[in-house]
């Protein structure tokens, strides 16, 4: 079993929000036992209702489902709005419900080699489908249908007289969709093709002959706002009222949301049911004991370390089949929800983290070479690292510079530019420098910084991999980063 210090550390601030390790020495009553292992399992498998919440409940008060909503910059030190953002592309969003009509897609045209990707997400934060530059998805109107647990769910040619181009079977009647759109830099020129294309997409709501399926989707229907993820509030842990709230929500939703696993629907309603989810209502078991739902939940968030590959030098990721779409694996879902909701499957894109972690002292730095030199993405893909406080942040810095890759100026130890218009096919081995904000780096660094939090201390990066290719994934042939701690320069 793999064991990994960045996780184990995420896990434990995770499980420290969620739920408090029990120590439990006494033998409580069998029934009680089960009932309060039911709702552990029944927590862990709703947790992501709460980021769903979170992402559109007060849009949904505002504007209804079947809309989309764009972001036109991108995050920056001063804009915490959103923990681990990414600086690469820009993200639209949409919930999408299927209960009354299906829905038309309207994917735009994107100019070649710009990455782009419309990923589809049950209610679950399952990503069960992607269109997009990977796909060489062709612009055009898709269906987005519900379908149910099915062998059905995912990509569907369309009929031949059909004025789709495909249909999108979704396995849950709530869900949504998250595009992404490389922006290359930060200039208005690249800023004004990027919202062009955002703007282009468009969802309508078609009538169709089994017209409603269940009710519409509403900030009601998750409580009016009485779930959260919880983690922003530090202090807080998941109580029983709490726990409450959120399986009231997770039982109106169970009807019409089943497993995309088609085999795990019954297992799933089984458990559910034992935790007191019927029918849409949810009425807590007799006899619950706090104390086991908490270990129980502890146990199942510190199951997710079976699931992590290594790829080499240290730098780790979860197995792809438990990767954006997470099949059985709730815990590793859950997980996934509460540190990078709405994740992709691997084919889209990597996340290797480093297993040691970070952490400097003012007068350190790592350096992080690249043996392999510039990592092997496919033609229209992209790559980057950025680092985060331990908020999550990015870090402020006198550069405004929180992320390195492909389209930044990062040069080869002779001065060379990596990348731009005019570079052959060279493929040196080249170093990224993390160090201080407030400690800057001899001019000859300066293209190559990223700056850490000014003073030291702990952070965290993201390696992104956008379009992976084979070399990239687990025994593949690229040599990832090496990472060597070393006085500040
Ligand atoms: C809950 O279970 C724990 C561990 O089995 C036990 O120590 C405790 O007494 C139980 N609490 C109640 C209220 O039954
Ligand atoms: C509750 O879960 C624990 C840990 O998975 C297990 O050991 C125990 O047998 C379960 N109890 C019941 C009654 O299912
Ligand atoms: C919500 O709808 C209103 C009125 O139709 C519109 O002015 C506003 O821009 C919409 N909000 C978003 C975030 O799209
Ligand atoms: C992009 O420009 C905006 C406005 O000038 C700025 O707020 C933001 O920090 C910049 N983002 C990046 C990633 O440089
Ligand atoms: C992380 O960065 C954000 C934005 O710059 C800042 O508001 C927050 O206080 C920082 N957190 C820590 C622990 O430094
Ligand atoms: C998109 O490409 C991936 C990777 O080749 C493939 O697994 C997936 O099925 C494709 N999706 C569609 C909708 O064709
Ligand atoms: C931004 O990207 C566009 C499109 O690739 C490019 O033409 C332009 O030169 C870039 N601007 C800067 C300042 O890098
Ligand atoms: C939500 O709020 C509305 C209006 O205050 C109320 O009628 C409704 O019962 C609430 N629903 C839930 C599920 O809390
Ligand atoms: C670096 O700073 C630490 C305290 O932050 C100090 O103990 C150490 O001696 C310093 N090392 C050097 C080489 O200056
Ligand atoms: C790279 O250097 C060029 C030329 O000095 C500059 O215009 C551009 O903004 C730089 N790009 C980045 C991402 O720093
Ligand atoms: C900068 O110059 C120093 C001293 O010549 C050298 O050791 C270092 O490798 C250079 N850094 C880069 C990124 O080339
Ligand atoms: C950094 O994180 C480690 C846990 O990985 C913790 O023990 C240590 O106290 C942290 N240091 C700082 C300066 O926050």
């Amino acid at each position: 079993m793999l064991t990994h210090r960045v996780v184990t550390f995420a896990l434990l601030l995770w499980a420290k929000n969620i739920c408090a390790t029990g120590h439990p020495n006494e033998v409580a009553s069998q029934r009680s036992i089960s009932a309060s292992n039911a709702t552990a399992f029944a927590v862990t498998y709703g947790y992501p209702l709460t980021q769903y919440a979170a992402t559109f409940d007060s849009l949904l008060a505002s504007n209804g489902s079947n809309t989309l909503y764009h972001d036109r910059t991108t995050a920056s030190a001063s804009s915490a709005a959103i923990v681990r953002p990414n600086v690469d592309t820009l993200y639209s969003k949409a919930a999408i419900d299927l209960s009354h009509y299906d829905v038309a897609l309207t994917i735009p045209s994107v100019d070649d080699n710009r990455f782009y990707v419309f990923p589809f997400y049950d209610l679950w934060s399952n990503n069960f489908a992607n269109l997009g530059a990977l796909n060489s998805t062709l612009p055009g109107k898709y269906l987005l249908k519900f379908v149910g647990a099915s062998e059905r769910v995912g990509f569907e040619s369309p009929p031949s007289n059909s004025e789709y181009l495909g249909i999108i079977n979704f396995p849950t009647v709530y869900g949504l969709i998250f595009p992404r759109v490389l922006l290359r830099n930060n200039s208005s020129t690249e800023l004004d093709a990027v919202h062009t294309i955002q703007d282009q997409m468009e969802l309508e709501e078609i009538p169709r002959r089994t017209g409603r399926i269940a009710p519409k989707l509403s900030a009601e229907l998750f409580g009016n706002g009485s779930i959260s993820p919880l983690a922003a509030k530090s202090s807080a842990a998941f109580d029983l009222n709490e726990i409450t709230n959120l399986l009231k929500v997770v039982a109106r939703f169970t009807p019409h949301n089943p497993p995309a696993e088609k085999r795990e629907a019954q297992v799933v309603q089984q458990k559910l049911e034992k935790a007191g989810l019927d029918n849409g209502h949810y009425t807590p078991p007799h006899g619950l004991n706090f104390t086991i739902i908490q270990k129980e939940m502890y146990a199942e968030i510190l199951s997710i370390t079976n699931f992590l590959q290594n790829f080499n030098n240290d730098w780790i990721d979860f197995l792809p089949r438990y990767s954006g779409n997470f099949l059985n694996q709730y815990g590793v879902r859950s997980y996934i929800a509460y540190t990078g909701y709405l994740q992709l499957v691997q084919y889209e894109s990597l996340y290797p983290e480093y297993e040691p972690g970070f952490v400097l002292s003012k007068n350190q730095s790592y350096v992080l070479t690249f043996p392999s030199g510039k990592p092997p993405v496919i033609n229209a893909g992209f790559w980057s690292l950025t680092v985060y406080n331990t908020s999550s942040y990015l870090v402020q810095n006198p550069l405004n510079r929180y992320s390195l890759g492909d389209r930044s100026n990062l040069t080869y130890p002779d001065g060379d530019l990596i990348y731009g218009e005019d570079i052959s096919d060279r493929n040196d081995a080249f170093s990224i420098l993390l160090q201080s904000a407030d400690v800057p780096p001899p001019a000859n660094w300066t293209s190559n910084w990223l700056p850490t939090p000014a003073g030291g201390g702990n952070f965290t990066v993201n390696l992104r991999f956008y379009g992976p290719t084979q070399d990239l994934t687990a025994g593949g042939s690229y040599i990832y980063p090496v990472v060597a701690k070393q006085s500040s320069v």
